[in-house]
């Protein structure tokens, strides 16, 4: 496994829409290993695969920091409430923004066995499969910020990279 370099906002990858994956392939193995280092590395809570330049349907996500969640075809079935808060971006770093986002998610997926699985998630969790799985379709939260980006630095501890 290795670090994989994250494209960073205005690189024309991150606005496309990605591929369905037909077969998880030993290298399909590889960039899933290779997107946690990076996610880990840069301790973020999510990326997808655009964000290092592979377009396809595959993101990875940790909220706790244990319990990583790879999703390949992830499609979101239901959701439901909302929560407004600060979130990041590991293609946009530095700076957050506010988003108002669904505070209860449900979404189906494949693992990496291409097993259909199932996945709820509230606050945190619903807040970063909405994130990571509008990356799959070339769009960034930046689309959806309420006011202004604010420096990290401004930010207490409720933010976090995704
Ligand atoms: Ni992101």
């Amino acid at each position: 496994m290795a670090l994989r370099q994250i494209r960073i906002q205005g690189d024309p990858v991150l606005e496309k829409v990605c591929k369905e994956v037909k077969e998880v392939t030993p290298r399909t193995l590889e960039l899933i290993g290779d997107m946690l280092d990076t996610m880990y590395e840069a301790n973020g809570v999510g990326l997808a695969a655009p964000q290092v330049g592979i377009l396809k349907r595959i993101v990875v996500i940790d909220v706790t920091g244990e319990d990583p969640i790879v999703m390949i075809n992830p499609k979101l079935v239901e959701s439901s409430g909302e929560q407004t808060g600060y979130e990041g971006c590991l293609s946009v770093p530095g700076v957050s923004g506010k988003v108002t986002r669904p505070d209860y998610v449900k979404a189906v997926y494949c693992n990496e066995q291409m097993e259909l699985k199932e996945i709820e998630g509230t606050e945190l969790l619903a807040r970063a499969i909405c994130h990571e799985l509008e990356h799959l379709d070339g769009h960034m939260y930046t689309e959806k910020v309420i006011g202004e980006l604010v420096d990290n630095s401004e930010l207490k501890e409720e933010s976090e990279p995704e």
